[in-house]
Formats: C-alpha cells, structure tokens, sequence
C-alpha cells in the first residue's frame, strides 16, 4: 500500500494507474462503516484509493476540528489488509495551499436547511474539499455513506453542478449490534452518554412503526410522538426531527410517498445524526 502525502506524489501515483479506480473519502478514525465503501470500492475496481484528511473547512469556529478523533497507525493497518492500494494523507497546506481560492458551493435549500441551519459552513466545507479530492485523484467512482443523507445528495448535486465524470456511489448506514448509527463521534460518548444515545435508533423506529404498521401519514403527530421518546432522556437535545422529500430533503407534512426522516441530536457535547426511510405499507 502506497501512502501518499502530497498533491505531486497523487498526481504521479494516479498516472501509473491503469482501468477503474474507485475513490473512498474519510476524516480517518475508520470505522465498519469506513470499511463497508472501502470493500465495495474493492469489489467494483481495479484500484482503491482512500483519502484520509481532516478538512478543517467544514468544521466551525466552536465546533471538534481540534478534538477530532485521529489515528493514522491504526486507519493504515485496516486499510492495508483491506487491499487498499494508495492512501492519499495530505497536509492542510497541501490541500490549501497558500492563496488558495477555488471554492465550491451548491446553493439554495438543499445547503441552506437541516445540518446546513445548524452548521453553516459545513456543506461549502464539504463539497470543496470533495470536488478537489476528485481534481486530484480522478476517480471513476467514489463512496459515501448514507448516514450523512444530506451530505450524499449535496456531494450528487455539487458533482453534476461541476460537471465532473464520476458516478456517487452511496452505501447504506452501519450500525452497531444495539442500533446506534457508526460515526467516529461515537468515541466521544461516555457510558452514560453511550447509552443516552440509543434514543436516536429507537426513536427512527417508532416513527417506522407508526408510518410502516400504524398507517400515520400526519408528520407533525408523528414528530410528536418522537419527541416525547427523546425528551425523556434527559441526557439528550434534539436540534432537529424532519421528514423529507428523499431527494430534494424539501419538508413534508403528510406522507403520501416514501419519505426520508433525518434526525440531529445532543448527546452532551456530542453532536450524531441518523436517518431511515418511511415507506407506507403497501400491503393489503
Ligand atoms: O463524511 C466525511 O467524512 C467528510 O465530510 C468527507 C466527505 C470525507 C469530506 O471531508
């Protein structure tokens, strides 16, 4: 496996590459969720490419950048018997490099709502760092998971915006045996806090249930019945509970048709989301 710290070191490492090329970009501090795109990426490629960097401009003034998990020894040793074959670990430096300039930005409400209100400079953090992570290692595909459902639609839109040849592949969220959404957050949480978290799986299925067995079309009886789940764990804000057109993340107020239900919590200074489609049963 090929670690790679520099710009001029991808760019010459992605020219001897030959056929398909599949790109997985991470914050490092890998998880199974991590692993998942990095194995589908394997199943679909000649080649695996893993950027790990933590970008510091998707991160704001009071946020985790400095705190942010990392552990490179141990992100090498999973990617190396993943059969990774570069991993791409640039400085801040590298990936803006004095005078740097070239911001990428999707506008409108797909930015402007949900994670985009509570943070805004997440997405223009995002989609820049994305679309110069694809500048440089020109991949054909590249990965991303579903947990950050926001994330994933912004990086589609800000990719067909670009004009950019490669196709998103997204990969559902993974969880732990107990539900909890995987996030290199989770390191955060103590016991107690760990513990507190789990309102957020049990909450997306009792709205699951209420939609999917109960037949509720009515949103705000259904963000009712969440909210009073989480709010007896007194560990635990909620930032937002939304239910959302699956592709625009436009909200909705009845469900008439499969819906996305996306879901920001407080756990202590911890912030998680999670997310989990709300289909009406169909069945007669
Ligand atoms: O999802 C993440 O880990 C990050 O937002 C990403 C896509 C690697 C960009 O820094």
């Amino acid at each position: 496996m090929n670690v790679v710290e520099t710009v001029a070191g991808m760019d010459s490492a992605r020219a001897a590459l030959s056929g398909a090329v599949g790109l997985v970009p991470t914050m490092g501090a890998l998880h199974d969720g991590h692993l998942s795109l990095v194995r589908k990426a394997r199943a679909d490629s000649d080649h695996v490419v893993v950027s790990v960097f933590v970008n510091p401009t998707q991160f704001g003034p009071q946020e985790d950048l400095q705190t942010y998990p990392r552990d490179m020894h141990r992100d090498l040793r999973l990617l190396e018997a993943e059969g990774v074959d570069i991993v791409f670990a640039p400085s801040t430096g590298e990936m803006y490099p004095p005078g740097f300039d070239e911001w990428v930005e999707v506008r409108g409400p797909l930015t402007a709502t949900l994670e985009g209100a509570f943070r805004p400079q997440f997405f223009r953090g995002v989609t820049t760092v994305v679309a110069r992570l694809l500048r440089i290692v020109q991949p054909h595909r590249a990965y991303f998971g579903e947990k950050d459902a926001q994330q994933l639609r912004v990086v589609r839109r800000m990719v067909r915006e670009q004009g950019l040849p490669v196709e998103i592949v997204a990969m559902p969220t993974v969880r732990e045996p107990d539900g909890l959404a995987m996030s290199s957050r989770n390191a955060y949480l103590s016991r107690e806090e760990r513990r507190a978290a789990l309102v957020a799986p049990r909450a997306l299925e009792l709205a699951k249930d209420m939609v999917e067995r109960g037949g509720e079309k009515d949103v705000a009886r259904l963000k009712q019945a969440m909210e009073r789940h989480i709010r007896r764990e007194p560990l635990v804000r909620i930032d937002y509970i939304a239910v959302t057109d699956c592709e625009t993340l436009e909200e909705l107020a009845v469900i008439e048709r499969p819906a996305l239900l996306l879901l920001a919590l407080r756990v202590g200074a911890t912030r998680l989301i999670d997310n989990g489609l709300l289909a009406l049963d169909r069945s007669p």
